[in-house]
């Protein structure tokens, strides 16, 4: 028999606060039902990534090249590339990130679609210099810069910035501060959250990863709105950087 000092509505409340906080972080393991016979399923599940991928779909659709090799920086789960690539059959897909867990999680959710599209996942650290891919049409990244050190912005905007031609868009996704637009009460205490978790995490100003990018040979931001406070930053690589 178990026995708990908690009462059950305790509990809930705890959960339910432990939701809002660990947002993006919130993952379940595969139910009984999702796993094939004979498949060893590393698949892992994101609450927030069921929410957000319809938006975003939205949003790259507009941005994407109709066809092309685009790569995914931070893939997580790998549920956001299965879905753009059902989506987007002329698109090659190129999910990567440096866990070991993700790239199992990303490569059953392939297996498990069955998707032709998507390239086998590759680690992908963005802080460190050599990337294993040497030319995209696009770069994507949902949810990452906030949950890094701001040095990982560098090395994603350098990275793009390496890999990519004139006028292929680097996309970000994710919670962004913006000069003059006061923030919304969820993102200020997720920022705070992730500061106290790690003192080099936070959500990250728009004008600064704009100025960094803009360093680096990109365009000025086309910023959407998105649900949840959240914004989508298109940045295109432009000729004439030297
Ligand atoms: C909150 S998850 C987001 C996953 C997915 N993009 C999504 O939106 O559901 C953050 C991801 O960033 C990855 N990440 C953290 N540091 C990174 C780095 N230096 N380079 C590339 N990816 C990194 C983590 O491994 C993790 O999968």
């Amino acid at each position: 028999m178990s026995f708990s000092i908690f009462s059950r509505s305790q509990k809930r409340r705890a959960r339910t606060v432990f939701l809002f906080l660990a947002d993006e972080r919130v993952y379940r393991k595969p139910k009984k039902s999702d796993i094939q016979p004979g498949m060893t399923d590393h698949r892992r599940y994101s609450a927030s990534a069921a929410r957000n991928r319809d938006p975003i779909l939205e949003v790259l659709r507009g941005e994407l090249p109709s066809s092309g090799l685009v790569l995914e920086v931070a893939s997580g789960t790998g549920e956001h590339v299965v879905h753009f690539a059902q989506r987007n059959p002329d698109i090659i897909f190129q999910p990567s990130d440096p866990s070991t867990e993700a790239l199992q999680s990303i490569a059953s959710w392939t297996e498990a679609t069955g998707l032709k599209n998507i390239r086998p996942p590759i680690r992908l650290d963005v802080l460190e210099q050599d990337w294993p891919v040497q030319s995209v049409d696009a770069v994507f990244c949902c949810n990452m810069i906030h949950i890094a050190p701001w040095e990982a912005c560098r090395g994603l905007i350098a990275g793009a910035g390496r890999i990519m031609g004139s006028p292929s868009p680097l996309i970000f996704y994710g919670p962004f501060l913006r000069a003059g637009v006061e923030t919304a009460p969820g993102n200020r205490a997720f920022d705070l959250d992730l500061r106290q978790r790690n003192p080099d995490w936070g959500i990250r100003h728009l004008d600064a990863v704009s100025k960094l990018a803009a360093e680096a040979g990109f365009s000025e931001p086309v910023v959407t709105e998105m649900p949840a406070n959240n914004l989508c930053v298109c940045l295109r690589r432009q000729s004439a950087h030297g």
